[in-house]
This record gives structure tokens, sequence and C-alpha cells, in this order.
């Protein structure tokens, strides 16, 4: 799977996908993330990509001609940037998601969907008020499919985290990406109560005890215990 994340703070994300399973999955070349910054596109030397909002009011807008160059700058991309999992002969299947709070909530089930359906992710973080709204009209039609994703009921200050997360929850399902330590959730399911050692843990004068189950070595059992906890 490739990535292609459009942003004016790739700083804002850099260290994360340089540690631990996605600085893996990229060094096994499982899935590529590749950032571009719409400042680039600008047409004057100042490199001004935004500009106040026709019909007056608070905060600047991404201006259209630079973003749209930029989104069709990822998508040209995507032809070349090939990971293990693409062949180069086969015909790319892009999405273009725009992230943003009133898009429509991300979860698990997209997640697996994307990892399954699409080879390019072209992720467009907006900031302070928005992106002109042409932008989103200009990419469909050009026949790319898209769509408006929040990551959750809240508004957060841009949209580089919520790229963050799509990236992070899709880059779980490509088949390599997890190593045998890590296991989809589907498998066990979520939340359930872990413990390591020491088997009675002291705190404030009172004794925490792991389960007696998981010290059984009674596979079954332990599966058993697990499931009942799984959320
Ligand atoms: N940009 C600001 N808040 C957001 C959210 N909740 N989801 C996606 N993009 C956002």
């Amino acid at each position: 799977m490739n990535f292609h994340i459009i942003t004016i703070f790739p700083e804002a994300l850099e260290s994360y996908f340089d540690s631990s399973i996605l600085k893996r999955a990229q060094k096994n070349k499982f899935i590529k993330i590749k950032f571009y910054n719409p400042r680039d596109y600008a047409k004057d030397k100042h490199k001004v990509m935004d500009d106040k909002p026709f019909g007056g009011g608070p905060g600047m807008v991404f201006k259209a001609e630079p973003m749209i160059k930029v989104i069709v700058s990822a998508i040209s991309n995507s032809k070349f940037l090939i990971s293990k999992q693409i062949p180069k002969s086969k015909f790319q299947k892009i999405k273009v998601i725009f992230l943003t709070p009133s898009g429509k909530q991300f979860n698990q089930r997209m997640a697996r969907n994307f990892a399954k359906k699409y080879d390019n992710l072209v992720l467009v973080s907006g900031h302070y008020e928005g992106i002109d709204a042409r932008v989103e009209k200009v990419i469909k039609n050009l026949k790319f499919k898209i769509e408006n994703l929040s990551v959750g009921p809240y508004v957060l200050t841009g949209g580089e985290l919520p790229a963050g997360i799509v990236v992070d929850a899709v880059s779980r399902h490509i088949p390599g990406v997890l190593g045998k330590k890590e296991s989809l959730e589907e498998k066990r399911g979520v939340g359930i109560p872990t413990y390591t050692r020491p088997e009675v843990f002291e705190y404030g004068g009172k004794k925490y005890r792991a389960p007696k189950i998981l010290l059984s070595g009674h596979h079954k059992k332990i599966e058993e215990w697990r499931k009942k906890h799984a959320k």
C-alpha cells in the first residue's frame, strides 16, 4: 500500500511513522509513505497557498489551484511508488480521502476494506478553515473515488493526526505488517486484560494478583477466559 499524505506540516507525523511497527513495515516494503507539501505547488514566489474566505469570516482557506496540483501530483506518483504488494503491471486502485470533522466517521471495517480494495490512498489534511470547495469537485470530475472522513466527533486543529490514524489503522490490515508477536484483534477480540510478572504485585500495602487461570498452562481454559473477557 502506498500512502500519499498531503500536508503543510509533514514534521507533525514523521517521527510517528519512523517508529515501531510502521517503521518496520516501510523498511520491509509492505507500505510506502510519501509526503507532499501544497506550498511547493503555489504559484507565487512567497509560496502563498491560502487566502481569506469569500463572504468574510475568520481564518484562511486553502486555495484551489495548489491543492488540485498537489493532489494530481500524488495521484500520478501512484504508478511509480511500488511496494511489495503491487506489481508494476497492475492497475493502480486509488482513493482520495479528505480528512474533515464533517466527514463520515472512520472505523475498523473501513480500515480493513481500504487495505483490501486499494493500493494507493491519497490523504488530504485540511487546516485553518478548510479547503476551497471546488477542489473536491475537480478531483471528482477527474473520476477518482473520493471520501470525506472524520476520525471522531470532535474538532482538531488540523488533519495531520487524522491522516496518521488512517495510515496506522489501514496498515495493520496489510498482510506482513503485523509480526508474529502482534495480532489482529479480529482473531482474539479487543480489551482483553493482560498481565505479566510478578504474579502478585504489591502497592500501598495491598496485593494485586494476576488471574490464576493465566498461569495454569491450560491453553483451552486460557482461551475461554480470554474470550469471556474480550470486548
Ligand atoms: N480535522 C479536524 N478535526 C478532524 C476530525 N475529527 N477528523 C478528521 N479531520 C479533522
